[in-house]
């Protein structure tokens, strides 16, 4: 993409069609502050619902994600909404508990009963939890929602929105290697710490390895010194934090002290806000 500033201009909120283990909607306005007013592509590498993209509206964007139905669902509604929202709008009129199994088992062919599919289970399975068996079938049991249609939804917003990107499915160092001069990175990666005494993993090995978390370091860095500015998230632990210790400032923040308002004192600082400097 090229490096011609953009200035963003003022648009309606959009509500992500996701809901995901992570999101980041409770940190938007924070994250919006911290983005210059023009910049020139937005990258998101770990792109989830993409709550910081749906707030930031971008004229021009890079998202990707390792996950491929996810991806599949946002090129989906970006190709054919109308398509995606009436299987959508049939899942609602059947769903039941059986219908909810019978769509889980299916496996579907085409781009947009796929992605009709990914959004029904989102929608009505266990919290909104993505989790697969080795085989790579997901496997979440139903849960407690019944809605598939939401009032926030808004298709054709998004399918617009989204015309302006590039999806990818791959890995984030592909994406990240591509920013450059003007450009914004937004990084939230699963979390993985380093263990305080024996130097050992503590959680999310198998998802996302501490040499994940260096080389996203690595990558991070090399797109900073190419001139773009690096936002991040990542969980508030010393291992990480030693991880930035040069070139970033480093914000613990909570999404129990944001909810709660500054007078909390049941302030968790989990989480950590890593900027370029
Ligand atoms: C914490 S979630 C991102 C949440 C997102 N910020 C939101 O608002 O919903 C992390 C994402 O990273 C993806 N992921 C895991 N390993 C990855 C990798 N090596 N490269 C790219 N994406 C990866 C997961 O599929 C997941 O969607």
């Amino acid at each position: 993409m090229t490096a011609t500033a953009i200035i963003q201009a003022t648009t309606q909120p959009l509500t992500p069609f996701l809901k995901w283990a992570g999101g980041k909607r409770w940190l938007a306005e924070h994250v919006l502050d911290l983005i210059p007013d023009d910049f020139s592509t937005y990258y998101e590498p770990f792109l989830g619902s993409g709550a910081i993209f749906f707030s930031l509206q971008p004229k021009a964007a890079v998202l990707s994600d390792l996950n491929a139905d996810l991806i599949n669902a946002y090129a989906s509604i970006r190709d054919d909404a109308e398509k995606v929202n009436t299987v959508l709008r049939h899942h609602h009129r059947q769903h039941t508990k059986d219908y909810y199994y019978e769509v889980r088992a299916k496996i579907m062919r085409a781009q947009h009963t796929r992605a009709a599919q990914f959004i029904y289970l989102n929608r009505t399975c266990w919290n909104g939890l993505y989790r697969v068996n080795l085989a790579g079938d997901f496997n979440v049991p139903i849960g407690t929602k019944t809605k598939v249609i939401l009032d926030t939804d808004d298709f054709p917003a998004t399918a617009e929105l989204l015309s302006r990107t590039e999806l990818y499915c791959r890995d984030f160092e592909a994406t990240i290697n591509l920013a450059g001069r003007n450009d914004v990175i937004f990084a939230d990666p699963p979390y993985t710490i380093h263990h305080n005494h024996n130097g050992f993993i503590k959680y999310n090995e198998n998802i996302f390895s501490w040499q994940d978390q260096i080389r996203l370091r690595d990558a991070l860095v090399r797109a900073a010194a190419r001139g773009a500015k690096v936002i991040m998230t990542n969980a508030n632990h010393e291992s990480v934090q030693a991880l930035y210790n040069e070139g970033f400032s480093l914000t613990p923040v909570s999404r129990m002290s944001v909810i709660a308002g500054s007078s909390s004192a049941r302030k968790a600082y989990e989480e950590l806000l890593i900027v370029s400097t």
